[in-house]
């Protein structure tokens, strides 16, 4: 039906340090329950002073570099809202970090929380127009909203990197979407801010809107396709509880009754991971992806996946994915559980320090204790210079 062009493989980081929701609940002298049960979430990932959203990005990519691949990424497409430089694109550290061949092209993209996706169906592009070529698709965001806000328990740090060329292992992209877009102030950050500003509740109403209408746009692309034809459904996962929400929308939208055991196995397995490192804006919807891959009992193969992507703003698409038979032998369930694991837990005190003394200014010198935990770390900032270093 459509050139076989997806995702190859699939690896995602966050930070070595992280904190419990219920030590956050504590603190601000709210129920637990509020976060666990109204959000959806357990721990938060936190940065630590010596990481950024290249080192995360560096951190996700480098198992899927081998030297078989090496020389063939032609492209580097790199998804963040938490960018570094209003000039040069984290990609090209990235490039350097991994020992990447320099005949590649490498560019920075931007939506809010949606650009993976816009990064995806050009990557798809491309290796459709060139077979042969792969791309790697990187997400990396650090989701920041200040101490004491709403947003607080929804903060979080991740990165996602995909490996996209003709005849996947993991997953086919389907080339029918839809998108749905609308200049709205639901989420936002301004250059001079290192948070992000955000109406909550109507950022909440306008994801379900927007989903509402990619959906819409889908079906009148697609055909015949309906809510039936899909097996699961990932989401872009602000928090967990988001998308159950939106799951609950879209099957009512579409006349079907949602209740706890099928919500539970058409959303349940893409949403772990998420749980555990909260937000992580672009790279959200991949790592439940990831999670949905890694975890889910059944065996997927053949089954079509519905996504939705959501960037506030606004920008959403939904689109399919179909698993490929044989996916589940190139699983990095361990690889990315052990990283979970291996979190190092923060006290309260810990965590506001850490949250002070993120996003240096002034360019000027800052050298980091070294506290992140993966094998790339920003030791500091020199004459306006970021240096990047390697622990092993
Ligand atoms: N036990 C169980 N549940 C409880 C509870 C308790 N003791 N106390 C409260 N709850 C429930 C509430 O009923 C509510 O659930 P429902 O929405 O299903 O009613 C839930 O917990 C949250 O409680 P509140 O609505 O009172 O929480 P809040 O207003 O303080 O904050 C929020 C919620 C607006 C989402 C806030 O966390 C926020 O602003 N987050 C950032 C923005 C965001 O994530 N928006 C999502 C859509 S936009 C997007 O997706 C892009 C992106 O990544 C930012």
């Amino acid at each position: 039906r459509f050139m076989s062009v997806g995702i190859d493989d699939i690896s995602f980081y966050s930070s070595g340090l992280y904190l419990s929701l219920s030590t956050l609940a504590d603190h601000n002298g709210e129920d637990p329950d509020k976060y666990r049960v109204g959000l959806g979430q357990e721990r938060m990932g936190v940065p630590a002073p010596d990481e950024d959203i290249v080192t995360l990005a560096a951190n996700a990519a480098r198992p899927l570099i081998n030297d078989g691949n090496h020389d063939r990424i032609t492209t580097i497409l790199f998804a963040t809202e938490s960018s570094i430089d209003q000039s040069k694109a984290a990609g090209v550290y990235v490039q350097r970090l991994l020992g990447l061949g320099s005949n590649c092209r490498i560019v920075e993209l931007k939506q809010a929380c949606y650009s993976a996706t816009a990064a995806i169906q050009m990557a798809c592009g491309l290796v459709a127009r060139k077979p042969g070529d792969q791309v790697l698709v990187i997400a990396a965001d650090i989701a920041r909203y200040g101490l004491g806000t709403p947003g607080e328990a929804t903060q979080g740090c991740g990165a996602v990197a995909m490996l996209v060329k003709d005849s996947p292992r993991l997953l086919e992209v389907h080339p029918e979407t839809g998108c749905y877009s609308e200049d709205v102030m639901d989420f936002w950050r301004p250059n001079y801010m290192d948070t992000a500003l955000v109406d909550g509740k109507y950022s909440t109403i306008v994801y379900l809107k927007a989903l509402r209408q990619s959906w819409k746009h889908y079906r009148e692309n697609a055909g015949s396709v309906d809510f039936g034809d899909f097996s699961r459904f990932c989401y872009h996962l602000p928090f967990t509880k988001m998308g159950e929400k939106a799951h609950r929308k879209l099957a009512v939208t579409n006349g079907v009754s949602m209740d706890a055991e099928l919500l539970e196995q058409q959303i349940g397995s893409g949403l772990l991971y998420n749980r555990q490192i909260g937000n992580s804006y672009s790279a959200s919807l991949y790592i439940g992806l990831a999670s949905l891959l890694e975890n889910d009992k059944e065996d997927l193969s053949g089954k079509h996946i519905g996504l939705f992507s959501y960037g506030s703003g606004c920008v959403g698409e939904f689109f399919a994915m179909t698993v490929c038979n044989g996916y589940r032998e190139h699983s990095r369930r361990e690889q990315h559980l052990a990283m979970l694991e291996q979190r190092q837990e923060l006290d309260y005190q810990t965590y506001a320090e850490l949250f002070g003394h993120s996003c240096p200014q002034d360019g000027g010198e800052h050298y980091f204790p070294e506290m992140a935990a993966g094998h790339y770390r920003l030791a500091g900032i020199h004459d306006h210079k970021r240096i990047y270093s390697e622990t092993d």
